[in-house]
């Protein structure tokens, strides 16, 4: 049996160096061939340093996304390239961003990308919710709002055309294919509180081009099934929003990371 379990928001600069390396433990000792780690690592100075220690703890394959806290106090750019970096250093480390299709046991497959919350979904104009993000990522910082929404537009179109290369390509070859991202793809996998997210926070919440492209692959693919896993909002929600696609999202609290699911897959 191949083991994949699944990480999300682990927000490790929240967390003491011995409770992190205390939680790897739990992680390993559940003995995944793989972990998927869904973004929210760390902020830009740290992020390198984690995915390092998590490559350093664990003893299986790596396979991940990063989230908008990633690029904090950094830039997107910045932050991309120097990850791209530790990847080629440590071959076990996969960001999926880079990443065509990867085998994760002979039926199913893996694909990703980062997402990001595109300003497409809820009332982004009258939306009074300035993220972090908006201060703290270079890239976003310092633009008026019609500026910026150009700007979440460009990034979610960008996730989307990875996801509609590289989802037919899996699609293709594997019966069960998982798509790891940050940022819930649709409104109904936008868990946040409990409830699914109003218009003044599902701007920035939902990449509605990646929920989109699923929404347009997937029915030509009746006799595969996607799995899609996100983080980014907090709070666990499940949705099934077409007969072959379940998205799960992942619950997080800060100080507090958690092993979100576990699967095990038939070898061959
Ligand atoms: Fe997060
Ligand atoms: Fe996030």
């Amino acid at each position: 049996m191949i083991r994949v379990l699944w990480l999300t928001d682990l927000h490790f600069n929240f967390v003491a160096p011995r409770e992190i390396d205390r939680f790897l433990m739990r992680v390993e000792a559940e003995r995944p061939d793989w972990v998927l780690v869904g973004g929210d690592i760390g902020e830009a100075h740290d992020v390198g340093l984690h995915l390092r220690r998590i490559a350093a703890r664990l003893s299986g394959q790596i396979a991940f996304v990063l989230g908008n806290h990633d690029y904090y106090r950094g830039s997107i750019a910045g932050v991309r390239g120097e990850v791209a970096e530790l990847c080629q250093q440590i071959p076990r480390l996969m960001y999926l961003n880079d990443a065509e299709v990867v085998e994760l046991a002979a039926n199913v497959g893996l694909v990703g990308h980062d997402g990001w919350a595109d300003a497409r979904v809820g009332d982004y104009e009258r939306s009074d919710v300035m993220l972090n993000d908006y201060r703290l990522i270079e890239e976003l910082a310092y633009v008026g709002r019609a500026e910026r929404r150009g700007l979440l537009e460009k990034l979610g179109d960008e996730a989307a055309a990875h996801i509609r290369r590289v989802l037919p390509l899996a699609l293709d070859r594997y019966e069960h294919v998982m798509l790891l991202t940050h940022v819930p793809p649709l409104r109904e996998a936008c868990w946040h509180d409990g409830h699914i997210s109003d218009d003044e926070w599902s701007p920035h919440f939902t990449c509605l081009a990646v929920g989109n492209a699923i929404l347009e692959i997937m029915p030509q693919w009746p006799e595969r099934r996607l799995t899609v896993l996100c983080g980014h909002t907090h709070s666990h929600g499940q949705c099934q929003p077409l007969e072959n696609v379940e998205i799960f999202t992942g619950e997080a609290r800060y100080g507090s990371p958690a092993v979100q699911q576990v699967w095990e897959f038939e070898e061959d």
